[in-house]
Order: C-alpha cells, then sequence, then structure tokens
C-alpha cells in the first residue's frame, strides 16, 4: 500500500514538509510506503473551466508535471495533503493544483483513504484543514480522523516541531491512516456502493 503525500508550501523543508514527515514516519512504521510531493514552489495555474476534463480530455493545461502527479494521486491507495496557511487558507498554489487535479479526477479518488495537516504562526488552521477536506468530501474519499483537528503552530522553519501537541496530533493521524488503510484492504471483497 502506498500514500502520496503532497506539500502545498513553498518552502521545501519547512513546518508542513516536518508534518507531512511525522505523518509519514507512522505510516512506514506500520508498513505502507510513502512519498512527499513538492508543488508548491511551483508555477501552476488554476483551472480556465474549460471543461476539457469534463469532456473527457484531461486536463488543457500542459503545464510541468501535471499528468504525471495526477496519474500518480490516482494510482495511490490514499492521499495526504499538508498546507501553510495563507490567509487563513491553503497556499495559492496548492489551490490551482488541487482544483484541477481533483476536478479531472472523475471518479478515480473515490474511496481511497486521505488525510490533511496544516501549519500556521497562529490563526487560520482550521479554516485551511476544512478547506482541503472540502475537495476529499466532494470526491467520496474517506477522511482519517486524529484526536483534535490535524493543525499545529510555526512560523520559522522547524518551529512546529516544538508544538509539541501539534506533533502528537499527527502522530495519531498517521496510526489512524493506517488503520483505516488496512482496513480498506481486508474489506476487498465487500463491493462499494454503486455511484449515482
Ligand atoms: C503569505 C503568507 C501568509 C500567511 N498567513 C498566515 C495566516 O493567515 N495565519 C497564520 O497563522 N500564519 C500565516 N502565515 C505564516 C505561515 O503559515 C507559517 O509560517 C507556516 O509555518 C509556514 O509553513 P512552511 O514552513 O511549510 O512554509 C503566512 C505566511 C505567509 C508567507
Amino acid at each position: 500500500m502506498q500514500v502520496l503525500a503532497l506539500n502545498g508550501s513553498p518552502r521545501a523543508q519547512g513546518n508542513t514538509h516536518l508534518a507531512l514527515r511525522t505523518v509519514c514516519e507512522v505510516l512506514e512504521k506500520e508498513g505502507i510506503q510513502t512519498e512527499i510531493m513538492h508543488i508548491g514552489h511551483e508555477a501552476i495555474r488554476g483551472c480556465m473551466a474549460c471543461f476539457s476534463c469534463a469532456n473527457g480530455q484531461g486536463c488543457a493545461h500542459a503545464d510541468g508535471d501535471f499528468r504525471a502527479r495526477t496519474n500518480a494521486m490516482y494510482a495511490a491507495d490514499g492521499i495526504l495533503i499538508g498546507s501553510p496557511v495563507y490567509y487563513s487558507a491553503i497556499s495559492g498554489t496548492l489551490k490551482s493544483f488541487l482544483d484541477r487535479a481533483f476536478f479531472s479526477s472523475k471518479g478515480r479518488l473515490r474511496h481511497k483513504i486521505a488525510a490533511s495537516v496544516a501549519v500556521a504562526r497562529r490563526a487560520g488552521a482550521v479554516s485551511t484543514f476544512d478547506q482541503i477536506n472540502h475537495y476529499f468530501l466532494i470526491s467520496e474519499m474517506v477522511i482519517a480522523p486524529a484526536q483534535y483537528w490535524n493543525v499545529a503552530r510555526g512560523l520559522a522553519v522547524g518551529d512546529v516541531l516544538s508544538d509539541a501537541e501539534g506533533i502528537s496530533i499527527f502522530r495519531n493521524l498517521g496510526k489512524n491512516m493506517a488503520w483505516l488503510l488496512k482496513m480498506r484492504e481486508a474489506a476487498s471483497a465487500i463491493r462499494p456502493p454503486e455511484a449515482e
């Protein structure tokens, strides 16, 4: 089993990466492969509402590695998305990517296990966490929980590691995500409901 983690921060090794890494370390301990894919530093265009993807042509933008990245998402058993909090919301680059990746997913993320993490200096982390979860819910993904909303505090790179409660939440999230992934695999004989 494999979890693909998307880092929506422009800082490759910043707090969002450390939050994702904390979850991934637990997943790896539970025998689940992980990959952290950094997208937050890239120039990613937003959705143009051309409906090329809805018409079966895929996303009309040919920028960067969009196709390779979305194919990796669709192939994974679980998706973990991390964002820094920018004005109480996800980073602009991450939004540009997620709008296109989810709009063109056409059911390929349905019933996969999903989770999100957000890191803020002070405020706006819960709305950011909620924002990411909207992509999961409308795609009929199964969201892994923790003992609190999956948020932590930090400003400078590395600060998040000093937020003991935040790190505990991320570790617990990793355990619950691993458990859901194993349950999903063990239940593969049970037919999922038909999509309406
Ligand atoms: C453009 C910008 C907007 C930000 N907005 C907020 C905010 O609304 N609330 C907050 O608590 N922190 C805010 N921050 C601080 C970041 O969320 C914080 O530094 C976070 O740890 C960055 O994660 P990173 O190290 O992965 O980049 C903002 C930072 C930037 C650069």
